[in-house]
């Protein structure tokens, strides 16, 4: 039915203004068909998601990630499907460029934020999941399955490195590889053999600040903290509900609810991978600021860590206190169920996916390769 201020529309998207007074203009091509619902697949998993440092000499799997995104990356920037508008897909509903009313039906329009609360991971999951679906379709492979950065994994020195499969190959070898990431902006002092430090400080690193790989290892493990100790409930894990009141402020100013466990964790990583403290990039680009973090298909695989840990949260046990158990479970508020995202299906089709249906993985029709051994030297740390 048509709202008076959005009309038959989703809402609408604007070009924002970023930091140092730049705008960038995030927003989506129109549907050319009306949204249609989403459905969930009815085949069984067939996507087996692969951690990015054991894919490294995967000739046959490189050579096809390469050719899907290389694909995806000469397609015309009016289809949604084009890496332009992955990107713009991230930026636009991650810096307020877009308004609707979708969330909690409150009269005006807000602009929707999607990290700062429940909403950081179904809706990251669904862009991952989207993303991964056209790369499969454009190489005509149902099976395709993003790599996931494993940077958690404390087992194999190289999985914490920016894995090989983001960047150059050496000339010459078995690997068709055209560097995806040509032009575009990261940290070149964080190349391998450096491993991320989930306590990493761009500030403590210009004074000069060096760990050892004992006390990056060390530190690293202390994820426990997120993932077991302190963040079990929903609220803790997931992040705060989403506050519609608090987000009808001016743009760029929006709080919304409090980051859950998974999110603050994720946040070094971009920090690590992108341009921080540095004049010559004063907006972080590309991993450290929302605008420009899915300019860097590390991007992508570094969110299919993240949905890989939801996943683990999902299996650790409950925890009971002196104010009761605390529960590894969902919310089951109907704000949350009931909220509905839109994104850009394999088919150019948009599509309306509703929260109840992102909370299972495997009902998704994709997984994670076991990686439980390494898990456990977090899971199991007594810090
Ligand atoms: Cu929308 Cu990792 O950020």
């Amino acid at each position: 039915e048509a709202d008076p201020v959005l009309g038959t529309s989703r809402g609408y998207c604007r070009p924002v203004t970023i930091a140092n007074n730049k705008t960038q203009d995030c927003c989506l091509p129109e549907p050319k068909r009306p949204p249609i619902p989403f459905k969930l697949p009815t085949n069984p998993i067939m996507r087996v998601r692969r951690p990015a440092h054991e894919l490294a000499q995967d000739v046959e799997y490189v050579n096809k990630y390469n050719l899907a995104y290389t694909r995806m990356k000469a397609l015309p920037d009016d289809d949604p499907r084009s890496f332009l508008r992955q990107w713009h897909t991230h930026c636009s509903f991650c810096v307020e460029a877009f308004l609707s009313r979708y969330l909690n039906g409150t009269a005006t329009p807000y602009p929707l934020q999607l990290h700062f609360s429940w909403t950081f991971l179904p809706w990251h999951r669904m862009l991952i999941y989207f993303h991964e679906r056209i790369l499969g379709s454009l190489i005509d492979d149902p099976e395709f399955a993003l790599p996931f950065w494993n940077w958690d994994n404390q087992l194999d020195p190289t999985a914490g490195q920016v894995p090989q499969i983001f960047l150059p190959y050496p000339a010459g070898s078995a690997f068709n590889n055209p560097f995806l990431h040509e032009g575009k902006v990261r940290n070149t002092n964080h190349l391998p053999p450096k491993v991320l430090p989930l306590d990493y400080n761009a500030i403590d690193e210009a004074a000069g600040v060096v760990n050892t790989p004992e006390e990056i290892k060390d530190a690293n493990l202390c994820m426990v903290w997120n993932m077991v100790y302190n963040k079990v409930s929903a609220q803790e894990f997931l992040g705060g509900k989403y506050n519609t009141s608090a987000n009808l402020g001016a743009q760029g100013n929006v709080t919304v609810g409090e980051s859950g466990g998974a999110e603050s964790l994720h946040n070094t990583a971009h920090e690590w991978v992108g341009m921080m403290n540095n004049a010559q990039f004063p907006d972080n680009e590309d991993m450290g600021v929302f605008t420009y973090a899915g300019r860097d298909p590390i991007f992508y695989s570094h969110h299919a860590n993240v949905d890989r840990l939801w996943d683990v949260w999902q299996t650790l046990p409950d925890k009971v206190t002196e104010d009761g158990t605390r529960t590894r479970k969902e919310f089951d508020d109907v704000d949350f169920l009931e909220t509905e995202f839109t994104f850009y299906d394999e088919n150019q089709d948009m599509v309306r996916v509703k929260v109840k249906d992102t909370l299972s993985s495997e009902k998704l029709g994709y997984t994670y390769q076991d990686m439980s051994a390494a898990d456990r030297l977090w899971i199991d740390h007594k810090p």
